[in-house]
């Protein structure tokens, strides 16, 4: 009898959502040049004073987000890797010693990249840094989140696929105003593979020297896409993400992750898991070992806020990379959807597309759904790959819209996710609408674990209602 009204009620929730097809946005924005900055512009300009601190920008530094890791080349000389910092300007009580490397990449040589990590801060605190030397020496500021706590309130932008065109330089002015306190980045950061030679090596300082405005004062925190690999043999380029590795620490032994390129953080309420959709990823791998490992150790008394973050979606409906995201999700969603991971966002395609709460983990070849069916245990996935760089937009979505996909439009912009509490987070699209930012999708997302009263949900739980929904139109938040 339960289980008869359990139908019926599932058949009239079916029917109610109906309402619910997703949306295909009609915007279409005139063309801003899709071109990159050229050199001479003055957002590209190296500071002034000899072997001044330039393409400065941090990350985390460790697993809770009690220290960062300061970057910065200087193009002269050596130089110091010293940060002095303090809690007031201009008042540098505290020294850290970073460390110095370089690379060649055909035959340009990097300038010398300093990297120091500046550990054992108080949460939530401003602190002021100075780097460099004499008249040269430069002088930021950042701020370390609140402790790791359920309720901990942070927000958080996320922005992919950025390059340095003048949409990329919009997109990253547009994020600066929205108040959010760090990046979540899911790949693709100069495109200077699309040089060649010794350019490439000259187009990734440009692009560093563009970002400052935002990276040297929080932390951006980087996973790796198609345009960090540079295999290039043809420049005798063979050696996979070497500019991106040399250039972009990551925090990723404090995860006990044995390559920088997944890792995974706690922020606020947050835990957050960075995968490399470029590197080995299919059973009894390193990355796959690590992240089975990780997910154990998500604590969602501590964190309640489960986000993952990786290049290629899992999830497409636009021609561009239609499917490449299908071997990591037959290797992962069934993990994603077991651990009730909140939200994944993915970048790669040039346009953005949000999807409802679905999976595709019935399907094993011989049998099963074979199509993504609604299931309020699965993650949301956000396609938020339109940072604006000089490869232009996808513009070309599939169609019919899969009933999976929510809502998608082909333009540039970031995201936003503002976490309130153990329960909710506000969740906002800001389309660069050719310069202005017009905030074009959004919605509350409620929490995986804990219930909107406060209750923990039982993780692990089983599937019944998406072999009895068997069709996918639902909008499950
Ligand atoms: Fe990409």
């Amino acid at each position: 009898m339960l289980l008869h009204l359990f139908f019926l009620l599932s058949l009239f929730l079916t029917f109610i959502d109906n309402g619910t097809a997703g949306k295909t946005s009609a915007f279409v924005r005139t063309q801003f040049p899709s071109v990159d900055i050229p050199l001479e512009n003055e957002v590209l300009a190296v500071p002034k004073g000899y072997n001044a601190p330039q393409q400065v920008h941090i990350s985390q530094g460790d697993y809770n987000g009690k220290a960062v890791i300061i970057t910065w080349v200087t193009a002269d000389a050596p130089g110091s890797s010293q940060v002095r910092y303090g809690l007031s300007k201009g008042k540098y009580d505290f020294t850290a010693e970073g460390t110095l490397t370089n690379y060649t990449f055909y035959k340009y040589k990097s300038g010398y990249i300093h990297q120091c990590l500046v550990s054992g801060l108080q949460y939530d605190t401003k602190y002021y840094y100075e780097i460099g030397k004499g008249d040269s020496a430069r002088n930021f500021w950042f701020e370390t989140p609140p402790e790791v706590d359920p309720d901990a309130s942070y927000k958080f932008g996320i922005i992919g696929d950025l390059g340095q065109t003048y949409n990329s330089l919009s997109t990253l002015q547009h994020y600066m105003q929205s108040g959010a306190k760090s990046v979540l980045f899911v790949g693709d950061l100069s495109y200077a593979d699309r040089y060649q030679y010794n350019d490439v090596g000259v187009r990734w300082d440009t692009f560093g020297r563009l970002i400052e405005q935002s990276t040297a004062y929080q932390p951006w925190i980087w996973s790796a896409g198609n345009h960090e690999i540079e295999y290039f043999p043809y420049m005798g380029e063979v050696f996979p993400f070497r500019s991106f590795l040399s250039r972009y620490p990551t925090p990723y032994r404090a995860s006990k992750s044995s390559n920088p390129l997944w890792y995974a953080i706690r922020r606020a309420s947050a835990h957050i898991i960075v995968l490399s959709s470029y590197s080995p990823f299919v059973k009894y791998t390193p990355q796959w070992h690590w992240l089975k490992h990780e997910l154990k150790k998500v604590n969602r008394e501590k964190t309640p806020w489960l986000i993952v973050l990786m290049h290629v979606p899992l999830y497409n409906s636009n021609e561009a990379h239609f499917m490449e995201g299908e071997s990591m999700r037959a290797a992962y969603e069934r993990w994603f959807v077991k651990y009730r991971v909140d939200i994944i966002f993915a970048g790669h395609v040039h346009a953005y597309e949000r999807s409802y709460r679905i999976s595709n983990i019935h399907y094993n070849v011989s049998g099963g759904d074979a199509y993504p069916v609604p299931d309020k245990t699965a993650p949301i996935y956000i396609t938020v790959g339109d940072g604006g760089n000089s490869e232009g937009l996808a513009s070309r979505f599939r169609d019919p819209q899969p009933e999976y996909s929510a809502f998608r439009e082909a333009s540039y912009g970031h995201s936003t996710l503002e976490i309130k509490n153990r329960t909710h987070a506000f969740y906002h699209w800001n389309r660069n609408d050719d310069g202005n930012k017009v905030t074009t999708d959004s919605f509350t997302l409620h929490n995986q674990y804990w219930g909107s009263g406060g209750r923990r949900r039982k993780l692990n739980k089983n599937h019944l209602h998406t072999l009895i929904l068997d069709r996918p139109s639902t909008a499950l938040f």
